[in-house]
């Protein structure tokens, strides 16, 4: 049963491209994903976006402007210019019209040792210009098997939202649920495991602001499929998918967000 502030969050779908892709490739993917959209015109979907490598903003941009698909990110850096050689400030996301960026992704935290508190930087600076932080959180399997997923995600919410409040920008955020042990194993998370991490998240996220949490999305991320999807969607704390290998295929991306549609 939704409740009335469940109601009110339209679903979002996702998806992350990690780093594959070129031009041709993306032309191809993008100009299929459009064309299943404008067929379905007047269906019900979920609002979709792509982030994209960012050296493929441009052509996001230029491909999408004026099209129901938004694009961004999947990751920003905190600072805004000055000696920090291969990374990208929001300014720059800005110039290319991106309306937000993932950030804290666990590829990112895992490989690039990105801590709490350089993702909550990052999220601030999203916020703070006006774009949206989708700021991903999850457990490994280590954590999971010990018993200390919901208490492990939760602390990493509340580290990122705490930062949001202080600045009166929390509303802007979106969180994906992504258990580390489900990201390209083609092993979701059953969806009743899902939405009790989600609700978790939720009491969380109220703890600190109660009218923001109860607007805020939460995606759930990892092995999501069409197959899948509306299963997902149907629980009343999942609000959209982060969806990576999946999104690379125009057809099973576009029926992940016609199953996510909360029709
Ligand atoms: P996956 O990736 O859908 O391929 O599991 C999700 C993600 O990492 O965002």
């Amino acid at each position: 049963m939704l409740n009335s502030a469940a109601l009110q969050r339209s679903s979002w779908v996702v998806g992350n491209w990690k780093m594959n892709g070129g031009l041709s490739d993306n032309e191809a993917l993008l100009s299929g994903l459009l064309g299943l959209l404008e067929d379905h015109a007047g269906g019900s979907v979920a609002q979709c976006a792509v982030a994209v490598p960012a050296p493929y903003l441009f052509q996001s941009m230029v491909r999408l402007s004026g099209h129901s698909v938004g694009w961004g990110s999947q990751d920003v850096s905190a600072e805004t210019s000055g000696a920090f050689t291969g990374e990208f400030s929001v300014a720059m996301l800005q110039d290319f019209e991106a309306q937000f960026s993932i950030v804290g992704h666990s590829e990112r935290r895992a490989r690039h040792a990105e801590t709490d508190a350089v993702v909550a930087a990052k999220a601030v600076a999203l916020a703070d210009a006006g774009l949206v932080p989708l700021i991903c959180v999850g457990e490994s399997i280590q954590v999971r098997d010990s018993g200390q997923a919901v208490e492990s995600v939760c602390l990493q919410v509340r580290h990122v939202a705490q930062a949001l409040h202080a600045k009166a920008l929390l509303s802007h955020a979106v969180f994906a649920y992504e258990p580390i042990w489900a990201i390209g194993t083609g092993r979701s998370a059953a969806p009743e495991q899902a939405q009790e991490m989600h609700a978790a998240i939720r009491r969380t996220l109220s703890e600190i602001n109660a009218q923001a949490a109860a607007q805020i999305r939460l995606l759930y991320g990892g092995s999501v499929k069409a197959a899948t999807a509306a299963a997902l969607a149907a629980q009343p704390d999942i609000d959209g998918a982060l969806v990576g290998g999946a999104s690379l295929e125009a057809k099973e991306f576009f029926e992940i967000a016609c199953a996510m549609s909360g029709e």
